[in-house]
């Protein structure tokens, strides 16, 4: 079992878009694939249950072991695609990774999960906290949607300083640029100095696009949404990058 987070501590970058995405075409490529959906908005439960409204399980029949994590798994309607929702309570899950002081719990949770699953992945709530700390030596792999702007790689370089102050390994984090918009100028500039500015990041570009907006009313990954559009092809490009690194 691998396990993937996309993650950043910048909110509205293309996390959760990514993670359902990726998470589509993860289970399309024949693996067993998990989202868990770390955040209390509940955006990738959205997406993944048919843009409604799914019911989680409490924080706190996870954290009590009342409940075994199995029973917090939903099917998609996908083959091979499963999704753990989210819940309200998992706004509280900060103050209990901190009270709880019992290693990384996290990976404790996903442990019985990896005779049947072959890839979980990871949306994160924006923030820069106990969670982050736990997803990111939880994850093989961090996966962190960059925006072509100043304000956006500001927020990538605390995250590199996050983790080298945590000592958490830096080489898992992969920063690849989301939301592009050639028009602007800025973005233009940017990407154009890609290799100066995300040297080790990802090379596929995830470009600014209405059918990934359109995802939100319909629920349905751009894959089978529009799978001819530029942006079905950047995430293919994304997947491509992101199953080498498994
Ligand atoms: N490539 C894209 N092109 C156009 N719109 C996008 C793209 N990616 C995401 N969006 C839109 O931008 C908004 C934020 O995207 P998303 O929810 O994926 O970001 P996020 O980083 O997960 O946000 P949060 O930090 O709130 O969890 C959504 O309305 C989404 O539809
Ligand atoms: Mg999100």
């Amino acid at each position: 079992m691998r396990t993937i987070a996309f993650y950043s501590l910048k909110g509205g970058v293309g996390k959760t878009a990514a993670a359902v995405n990726i998470a589509y075409l993860a289970s399309q490529a024949g693996y067993s694939t998990l989202l868990w959906d770390l955040d209390p908005q509940g955006a990738s439960s959205w997406y993944l249950a048919g843009a409604g409204e799914v019911k989680g399980h409490k924080l706190s029949h996870l954290l009590k072991g009342k409940t075994p994590i199995a029973e917090f798994i939903h099917e998609s309607g996908y083959a091979n695609l499963d999704f753990i929702p989210s819940h309200t309570s998992f706004r509280n899950l900060d103050v209990k990774l901190d009270q709880e002081d019992e290693g990384n719990l996290i990976k404790q949770w996903l442990a019985p999960l990896s005779e049947e699953t072959s890839l979980v992945i990871l949306d994160c709530p924006p923030s820069l906290s106990r969670l982050s700390e736990q997803v990111i030596k939880a994850a093989d792999q961090v996966f962190v949607p960059v925006i072509p702007t100043w304000l956006s790689l500001n927020s990538w370089k605390q995250l590199q300083a996050f983790a080298r102050d945590k000592k958490l390994k830096p080489s898992k984090l992969h920063p690849f640029y989301s939301m592009a918009d050639r028009r602007k100028g800025l973005h233009r500039e940017l990407i154009n100095n890609q290799d100066e500015i995300l040297p080790k990041g990802l090379k596929t570009i995830i470009p600014n696009a209405s059918v990934v907006e359109k995802m939100g009313e319909e629920g349905i990954p751009v894959e089978i949404l529009a799978p001819g559009s530029v942006a079905a092809d950047a995430y293919r490009r994304l997947w491509k990058e992101i199953r080498r690194l498994l």
